[in-house]
C-alpha cells in the first residue's frame, strides 16, 4: 500500500505545530504563566523545553520516521521479538482516544459559544454537550477521512496561519483598551502580571507546572508525535522541524497571554482574583464571553476569538484522530474510512460520558495528562535511548546523511534523551504523588 506522507517541510511543520497549539495554549498557559511568577515561569518554560521535552519530540518523530509506521507498529518493527514493547505500543492508542474523548468535549463547549457569540441562540437541554460534542467530532473525522495530505495538511496550512493572524489581531485589540474612568487597573498591569519576573514564588512546585504545561502543550507522549513523524519526508531535518515546532508553541502561548491576561485587567474590577481563582475552563468560557461585550467591536472580537479556538482545537484533536486512524488502516486493513467511523464511535461514546458526568471529564484529564502522556514520553525517551542505538539517532539527526550533524550535539542529544529528560519525566510522576 502507498503510504501517505506530508508534501512539503512546511506542510510537516504547520501540522504538527497545528498539533502542539490548541486548548492548551489559550486557556492554561495564560492563567499558568501568571500564577506561577509570570516571567519566571516563562523562562523555565523555555529550559525544560530546550533540556526536556525538545529531546522527548526528536524521540518521538525519531520513532515514527525510523519505520514509517503507525506508533504500535514502529516500536514492533524497531525492536522486534520484545514483547514488552509490542504491548507498550498498544499504550499510544489508548491515549489518544482517551484524549480525543475529553478534548471534544471541550471543542463541542467552544463551537457553542461561538454561535453564541454571533448572536444565535441554540437550543440547550441536558442533552446539548453530547449534540455538541458530536458535531466537533464529526468535523474532527470528516479532516481526518481525507487523509494526510488532503485533508490534514491542507486544512492546517490554511487554518494555522489564519488562527495566528487572528489572536495576534484580538492581543493588539487588548493591549490597547483604554483604562475605565476611576479603574484600579490597566492592560498594561496585565503585562506587568504576565512578564514581571516573580522569582519568589519560583519552588519545586513551580518547576513541575511549567514542565507539565511544556509537556502537554507540546503533545508528547501521546503517540501524535510518533505518528506524524512517519508522514516526515526521509531528507527533511528532524531537529529543525521539531526546534521550530517548540518555538511557534511557545510564542503562540506568549501571544495568547497577551490576548487574555490584559483584556481581564482593562476590564474587570478584580483582575487579581479571578485569575487567582482561575480553575479548568473558567477564563475562556465564564469570564472571556463578559469581557468581550465590554470590548469595542466586542461582539466580533468575541466571534474571532471562538472561531479561533476552534481551529485551534480541531488542528490538535485531528492529530489525536489521526493515532488509532492510521494504526487501523495499516495493520488491522481497514479503509480509511471505515477507520474513521469506529474511531468517531468509540470516542463518542467515551466522550457522551464525559459531557455528561463533569467528575468523568476531569478524571480523564487527570489520568492523560498527569499520568499517561508523561508515562508516554518517559517510554519513547527510554525506547530511542536504550533500545536504538547512537548510529540510529546520528542516522535521523542527519536524514540518512543528507545534511551535517555536529558529533557534539548528537552527544549532547543523547545524554538528554537516555539521561536528563527520562528524569525530569519522573520528577513530573512525583509531583503527582507527593501534591
Ligand atoms: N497540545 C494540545 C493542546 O495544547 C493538546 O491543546
Amino acid at each position: 500500500m502507498q503510504r501517505d506522507s506530508f508534501g512539503s517541510r512546511f506542510g510537516a511543520l504547520v501540522v504538527i505545530a497545528g498539533s502542539a497549539v490548541g486548548l492548551g495554549n489559550i486557556w492554561r498557559f495564560p492563567y499558568m504563566a501568571g500564577t506561577n511568577g509570570g516571567a519566571a515561569f516563562i523562562i523555565l518554560y523555555l529550559v525544560f523545553v530546550a533540556l526536556i521535552c525538545f529531546p522527548c519530540m526528536i524521540a518521538e518523530l525519531m520513532i515514527g520516521r525510523r519505520s514509517r509506521s503507525n506508533a504500535p507498529t514502529s516500536l514492533r518493527a524497531l525492536a522486534p521479538g520484545r514483547r514488552a514493547w509490542d504491548w507498550t505500543g498498544k499504550l499510544f492508542i489508548i491515549i489518544p482516544i482517551l484524549v480525543l474523548s475529553y478534548y471534544c468535549v471541550i471543542g463541542g463547549v467552544t463551537m457553542e459559544f461561538f454561535t453564541r457569540s454571533l448572536g444565535m441562540n441554540p437550543p440547550s437541554g441536558n442533552w446539548s454537550p453530547v449534540v455538541w460534542t458530536a458535531v466537533f467530532l464529526l468535523a474532527t473525522g470528516l479532516i481526518v477521512v481525507f487523509g494526510v495530505q488532503k485533508g490534514i495538511e491542507r486544512f492546517s496550512k490554511v487554518m494555522m496561519p489564519l488562527l495566528f493572524i487572528i489572536v495576534i489581531l484580538i492581543a493588539i485589540r487588548a493591549l490597547t483598551l483604554p483604562v475605565r474612568p476611576g479603574a484600579e487597573y490597566s492592560a498594561a498591569d496585565g503585562i506587568a502580571f504576565l512578564f514581571r519576573p516573580d522569582f519568589s514564588k519560583i519552588d519545586g512546585k513551580t518547576c513541575l507546572a511549567a514542565l507539565g504545561q511544556a509537556f502537554f502543550s507540546l503533545s508528547l507522549g501521546s503517540g501524535v508525535l510518533m505518528t506524524y513523524g512517519s508522514y516526515i519526508r526521509p531528507h527533511d531535518n528532524l531537529a529543525k522541524t521539531a526546534g521550530q515546532i517548540a518555538f511557534f508553541d511557545l510564542l503562540f502561548a506568549i501571544i495568547a497571554g497577551c490576548a487574555i491576561i490584559p483584556a481581564v485587567f482593562a476590564l474587570k474590577d478584580n483582575p487579581l482574583a479571578i485569575l487567582s481563582d482561575n480553575t479548568d475552563s473558567a477564563l475562556v468560557f465564564n469570564i472571556l464571553p463578559d469581557v468581550f461585550p465590554q470590548m469595542p467591536l466586542g461582539s466580533l472580537v468575541g466571534a474571532f476569538f471562538f472561531f479561533a479556538l476552534i481551529l485551534a482545537a480541531l488542528t490538535s484533536s485531528i492529530s489525536q484522530f489521526e493515532v488509532p486512524v492510521s494504526y487501523l488502516v495499516e495493520e488491522k486493513g481497514l479503509s480509511r474510512t471505515v477507520a474513521c467511523a469506529a474511531v468517531f464511535c468509540i470516542a463518542l461514546v467515551l466522550g457522551m460520558a464525559c459531557a455528561l458526568r463533569p467528575k468523568v471529564m476531569s478524571a480523564f484529564d487527570g489520568l492523560c495528562a498527569n499520568w499517561l502522556m508523561p508515562l508516554g514520553g518517559l517510554l519513547a525517551l527510554l525506547f530511542v535511548g536504550w533500545v536504538l542505538t547512537r548510529g540510529d539517532l546520528s542516522d535521523e539527526l542527519s536524514s540518512g546523511g543528507t545534511h551535517k550533524v555536529g558529533e557534539r550535539f548528537i552527544a549532547v542529544l543523547s545524554f538528554a534523551i537516555r539521561y536528563l529528560a527520562p528524569v525530569g519525566v519522573i520528577a513530573v510522576f512525583l509531583s503527582q504523588l507527593f501534591s
